[in-house]
């Protein structure tokens, strides 16, 4: 092995200045294929319909909104922050996007709120439906689109 390459080294290195100059002038054929994937490529995603998925959940009108923020500034601030950024050195959760409150459904958060969780304390335990979907109404503002359709279909898929 070892003396083969001791042989072949001279030849590769006289051939060198010959590689360096076929490197130098650029392959035509495959700069247009490339040139032509770009083309096509930008053709097909340019002529899609809309990227992504769809936008799909519910919407909440201004003053079920409003009412939301009251009972979230006065029942859910104090912990979670008037943000909804939370307190991680407490150990309470952010419920803005940018923790994981949206992969929980609607149903289960409503059990937080009436009955408590490990840490959080039944801050609503005569709440009614209503109570509970304005606050959501509320917190559902800090999610993104994709973030509130994902909830929206885990939330469909627990009732
Ligand atoms: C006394 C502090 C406190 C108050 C008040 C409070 N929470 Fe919490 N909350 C927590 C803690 C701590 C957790 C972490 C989970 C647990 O302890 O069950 C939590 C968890 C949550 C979660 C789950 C978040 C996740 O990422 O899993 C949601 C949603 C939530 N709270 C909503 C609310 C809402 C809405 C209110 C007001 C109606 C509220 N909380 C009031 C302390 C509080």
């Amino acid at each position: 092995m070892s003396r083969r390459r001791a042989k072949t080294r001279p030849h590769r290195q006289s051939k060198e200045p010959q590689a360096a100059r076929k490197r130098r002038s650029p392959p035509w054929s495959v700069i247009g294929v490339l040139l032509a994937i770009g083309v096509i490529a930008n053709v097909v995603v340019w002529s899609r319909p809309a990227a992504g998925p769809a936008a799909d959940y519910p919407e909440y009108t201004v003053e079920l909104v409003a009412r939301g923020e009251q009972a979230f500034l006065a029942n859910c601030a104090v912990c979670h922050g008037p943000d909804g950024s939370g307190d991680a050195a407490a150990g309470v959760p952010a419920l803005n996007g940018s923790m994981h409150a949206w992969h929980h459904p609607d149903s289960q958060i409503a059990g937080l709120i009436r009955r408590g969780g490990i840490q959080m304390p039944a801050v609503g335990p005569d709440w009614s439906d209503e109570d509970i979907t304005a606050v959501l109404a509320y917190v559902k503002q800090w999610w993104s689109p994709e973030q509130r359709t994902f909830q929206a279909e885990v939330s469909r898929a627990n009732p």
